[in-house]
């Protein structure tokens, strides 16, 4: 399918199952005993980089589908990987499986693609060693061959579990990764360990941690844990992923005559900025039959064409929508007025620096955008040509201008399609399955 504005949207879909539960319930299943089965699982490159690091571990993981069975070994069943673990592109999985693997008495050495290489580690290596584990960095350009050691910060990397103390850390920064790689680690601590982050980060892993049977409390913005002998495998049903459904918020919303129905998407509190923001952009948007499933929210979405104005997202609201930015931006490109982004610093150390990709490729397509330190300011109304995208090989720029592409003038080509199957496989066919040529 060709991306040109000759085409509208209307119909029903459900996104794939959530990124960040799909990662947890392989983790967390892994480290309990029995059986954890998830249904509605992410079949992407992330999350089958979780799944090949834990069978490296030693865990039998049966993927059936979208069925998963974790044949978990209970928190010190894991065994020495004889291999390198390869994290991919994938920073949950390396911050994650850290906080667990720092609890072994083994070492273990992790390294990911081109992309993960430059993102920071440092965040979680200081409060985990504080607990007991050791970190050593090795030269990427020599490495596996040759071990150089340097203070990088970052993959490749090899981490030496250790007995475990727990720690009160302030965390300057709000970020789950970091938040959940420390109360992981706190389950092999001895004592409370407890997290407190500047701004409430997702909370997927205290839910789902306290389902496997965790002593893990939250107030406010600080999580507590405490060590526990024993987790039990679960069942876990994985709602629509909030970050995919985003992408088909913003096309229902900017498109003429389209009308949209994702069902079955997550929208827990600390998700939800991206329906929070439509709407107070003007967002014809609405929440249908709302409900639970596996101790998270759940809610079919409907979006219509909409004529939207600007916005400010900023303060608390950023992580609730951290990853949607890039589409948010889109979306205040056809907006009326002015839409500031800020206090988003982080955006600079994802798949790729985000800040300059989507300024970058909206100024190309002949969007008025300008980067700041903490985020960028976009003066909505300017018509858009498609030009090629250079999605740095970041599955969330390739999808945003995709949905840029669809309003703009001419056609819109990008540099690589194949980073989408890092969180949305199905994307293309998704929106093909919904479009219809404008007559
Ligand atoms: C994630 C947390 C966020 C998010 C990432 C997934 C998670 O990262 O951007 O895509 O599953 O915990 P940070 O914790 O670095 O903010």
């Amino acid at each position: 399918m060709k991306i040109t504005d000759s085409y509208s949207f209307r119909g029903e879909l459900s996104v794939p199952g959530d990124k960040s539960i799909s990662h947890r319930g392989i983790m967390f299943g892994a480290i309990s005993n029995g059986l954890t089965e998830i249904t509605n699982f992410l079949q992407g490159a992330d999350c089958h980089s979780t799944i090949s690091c834990f069978q490296k571990l030693g865990i039998p993981i049966e993927n059936q589908g979208t069925r998963i069975l974790v044949h978990g070994k209970g928190l010190h069943g894991l065994t020495s990987p004889s291999q390198v673990l390869n994290v991919g592109n994938s920073g949950t999985t390396t911050r994650l499986i850290s906080g667990i693997l720092a609890g072994q008495s083994f070492e273990s050495t992790l390294d990911g693609d081109a992309s993960i290489r430059k993102r920071p580690m440092k965040r979680i290596f200081t409060p985990l060693s504080e607990m007991g584990a050791t970190f050593q960095c090795w030269d990427p350009d020599s490495f596996p061959h040759s071990l150089l050691a340097t203070d990088s910060g970052c993959a490749p990397f090899t981490i030496k579990g250790g007995s475990l103390t727990g720690l009160h850390y302030q965390s300057p920064v709000a970020s789950a990764q970091v938040k959940s790689a420390v109360l992981l680690a706190g389950l092999y601590a001895e004592g409370t360990t407890s997290v407190t982050e500047p701004v409430l980060s997702r909370d997927h892993t205290e839910r789902m941690l306290s389902g496997f049977g965790a002593k893990i409390t939250s107030v406010d913005t600080t999580a507590s844990i405490q060590p526990e002998p024993m987790l039990e495998g679960q069942k876990i049903h994985v709602p629509g992923d909030i970050s995919s459904a985003a992408y088909f918020i913003a096309l229902g919303l900017i498109t003429p005559h389209a009308e949209i129905l994702i069902q079955n998407v997550g929208i827990n509190p600390t998700r939800s900025g991206m329906i929070e923001t439509a709407l107070a952009m003007g967002g014809n948007l609405t929440l249908q039959n709302e409900r639970t499933v596996s101790g998270e929210p759940v809610a079919d979405i409907l979006v219509k064409s909409s004529s939207l104005h600007g916005t400010t997202i900023g303060g608390s609201a950023i992580p609730t929508l951290i990853d949607e930015i890039p589409v948010l931006a889109v979306m205040a490109a056809f907006a009326e007025g002015t839409t500031v982004i800020r206090d988003a610093q982080e955006l600079k150390v994802k798949e790729s620096d985000r800040i300059k990709a989507i300024t970058e490729n909206l100024s190309a397509m002949g969007g008025i955008v300008t980067p700041t330190d903490d985020g960028m300011v976009i003066v909505g109304g300017a018509p858009l040509h498609g030009t090629k995208i250079c999605t740095c090989q970041d599955h969330r720029i390739a999808m945003a201008f995709t949905i840029a592409g669809f309003r703009a003038a001419g056609e819109t080509t990008l540099d690589d399609r194949q980073c989408v199957a890092i969180s949305y496989p199905s994307f293309f066919e998704d929106i093909k399955a919904i479009s219809y040529q404008i007559p």
